[in-house]
């Protein structure tokens, strides 16, 4: 049994989607279970959204979403400490992913300085997901969307994928092909959480 998981992937791969349906579908089963995500709606994460917005210092904004974690991971151990299920729309393999590819012409291996940053400081999940999608097609989910960020492009989230795939070494993660159907993807997860 799985109790800190967490969902990660390319704008567009549906990881929001799945835990949602994840969440409803625990609670069905009479788990105690929390969803939770970041950005967070916290003063810090209100500060993330805008280095969002504004396409703000790569180091600025690798900054404030590392804060922001810090502060929802204090919220995160109070839930595993209660031994409720704990479901994360985003954790800390985004910023690896997302600020990594910032980040990498203004330093060396950007992902191992993020890495360092949180000083072993927030928990590690027991499971993360990987939602694994060609950029080109997360794009075509997403384009209706009113206000895309300027993350959602192809060429960077081709890079954002690339390293996702680099991540998902070792015994925390499952990569899961995006384009399986949504029961076929809840069905995973959920197997793999009460395993
Ligand atoms: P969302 O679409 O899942 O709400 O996330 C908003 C954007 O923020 C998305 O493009 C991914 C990005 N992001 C990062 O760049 N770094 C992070 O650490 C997190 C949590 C999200």
């Amino acid at each position: 049994m799985k109790h800190f998981v967490t969902f990660e992937g390319i704008d567009g791969s549906g990881k929001s989607t799945i835990s949602k349906h994840v969440y409803e579908k625990l609670k069905k089963k009479g788990y105690e279970v929390i969803l939770t995500y970041e950005p967070t709606d916290s003063w810090i994460g209100k500060q993330v959204q805008k280095c969002i917005e504004t396409g703000a210092d790569p180091f600025i904004t690798a900054l404030t979403f590392t804060i922001d974690r810090f502060e929802h991971a204090k919220n995160i151990q109070n839930w595993l400490n209660e031994k409720k299920i704990v479901l994360c729309d985003r954790y800390a393999e985004s910023t690896y992913a997302y600020q990594g590819v910032q980040l990498d012409s203004q330093i060396k291996d950007p992902i191992k300085w993020l890495k360092e940053l949180t000083c072993n400081r927030i928990p590690i999940p027991d499971r993360t997901y990987i939602f694994v999608i060609e950029p080109k097609l997360s794009i075509i989910r997403i384009q209706n969307r009113k206000n895309l960020i300027p993350f959602e492009r192809t060429s960077f989230l081709e890079k954002v994928h690339e390293n996702y795939l680099k991540l998902a070494k070792g015994k925390q993660f499952l990569k899961i092909d995006a384009t399986k159907t949504i029961e076929e993807l809840v069905d995973i997860c959920i197997k793999d959480i009460l395993s």
